[in-house]
């Protein structure tokens, strides 16, 4: 074993992802998740896939209590990998506190353990939301934060600030910011993948759900934009790529004693391509027509990111593996998956709480 790894927000989609790859790199793994907003089948997709059984804490992390239990329990843990966090920008603009409270509140009292229990590494789910709309692309982490567009994108940027300060303060602790750009995609298995909460808002699943018949159509937001096609250009990166980015952030942080106390790593795939090229991508890859409308714009949307990822692959060793097309593919599969067990994965009874 190479260590424990505490993963917060372990049944989520790109932590449930991350759990795998953890373990068939050698680490041993515990999840903190209350599944407010993910589903307990996680664990059982995760079993399948590596044959461990996982143990979750299923704690609200913004009870400090109940979050310092899961560190008492666990006293030999190597390094937290953070994921725990809401993540729907128009609700974030509709109720702020609410991002705030739970977005912050959980990451400050997962410092606060670190701190007490004297972890050393630790990574953080950070965005490509944090740069606003970029004056030049690919952006590169030197990039400045610009304005963000919304409270959600304020709790990625606060978070950042609040680790950079720890880190600066903590003598031993290390930490790692990944700025995701567009996770996509699911397990090739199709036992992991998106579980969005309500309707989704993400391109991904409005496209599978969409040529599933759950959505009658689809509507491309703003083809009016200073771009190729006229609509928004994004940075798909497949969600086992960036699964594995996690796995080589915590092994970079515990083989680099001399590595700097907070580093950044903007994780995307380098490629810019606009949301109707991924519509195309998405019938070349299944063969499916999918009926869409061209639309307005979608308030706050930023015209066009992609990453230059030039530091993840050298500091790193990362190199992404999956295509764009494997990305659609691998999320129909998964949205065909779903049908299968609706009872199982369905999430749409959630409430805010
Ligand atoms: C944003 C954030 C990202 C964050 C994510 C969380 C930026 C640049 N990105 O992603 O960091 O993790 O929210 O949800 O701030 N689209 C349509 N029709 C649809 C749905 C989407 O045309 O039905 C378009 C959008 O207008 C956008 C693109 O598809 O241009 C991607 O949208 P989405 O998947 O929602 O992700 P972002 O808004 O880029």
């Amino acid at each position: 074993m190479k260590g424990k790894i505490l993963v917060t927000g372990g049944t989520g989609y790109i932590g449930s992802h991350t759990i795998v790859d953890l373990l068939q790199h050698g680490f041993e793994v515990v999840s903190a998740d209350n599944q407010s907003r993910s589903n307990a089948g996680m664990l059982d997709g995760i079993e399948k896939i590596t044959g461990t059984r996982i143990k979750n804490y299923k704690v609200d992390l913004c009870n400090f209590d109940e979050t310092r239990a899961i560190f008492e329990d666990n006293n030999n843990i190597t390094g937290v990998i953070h994921f725990a966090a809401y993540k729907a920008v128009g609700e974030s603009v509709e109720n702020p506190l609410l991002y705030f409270h739970n977005n912050l509140g959980s990451l400050i009292n997962v410092l606060k353990c670190m701190e007490e229990f004297d972890i050393p590494h630790f990574v953080f789910s950070s965005s490509c939301t944090v740069y606003g709309n970029p004056d030049h692309i690919p952006v590169v982490e030197e990039t400045p934060r610009k304005q963000a567009e919304s409270p959600y994108g304020l709790t990625k940027q606060m978070g950042e600030q609040m680790i950079e300060a720890f880190a600066a303060t903590n003598s031993r602790c290390k930490s790692v910011l990944l700025r995701y750009f567009n996770p996509a995609g699911a397990h090739p298995s199709a036992l992991l993948g998106e579980l969005p909460v309500d309707k989704p808002q993400n391109l991904t699943p409005v496209i599978t759900q969409t040529a599933a018949g759950k959505i009658a159509q689809l509507t491309v937001f703003g083809t009016d934009y200073p771009t190729r096609d006229g609509s928004c250009i994004r940075d798909f990166i497949h969600v086992c790529d960036l699964a594995h980015a996690h796995t080589l952030a915590i092994k970079f942080l515990i083989e680099n004693a001399d590595a700097s106390k907070c580093e950044v790593f903007n994780i995307g795939s380098g490629d810019g391509i606009s949301v109707l090229e991924s519509i195309r991508a998405f019938e070349e890859s299944t063969g499916i027509k999918l009926n869409y409308k061209l639309g307005e714009r979608r308030p706050g949307d930023v015209i066009a990111i992609f990453a230059n990822n030039d530091k993840a692959r050298k500091l790193l060793g990362w190199i992404p593996q999956y295509s764009l097309n494997d990305i659609m593919s691998s999320a129909w599969k998964w949205e065909q998956y779903m049908q299968t067990q609706p009872l199982h994965l369905d999430l749409r009874t959630y409430r805010l709480n």
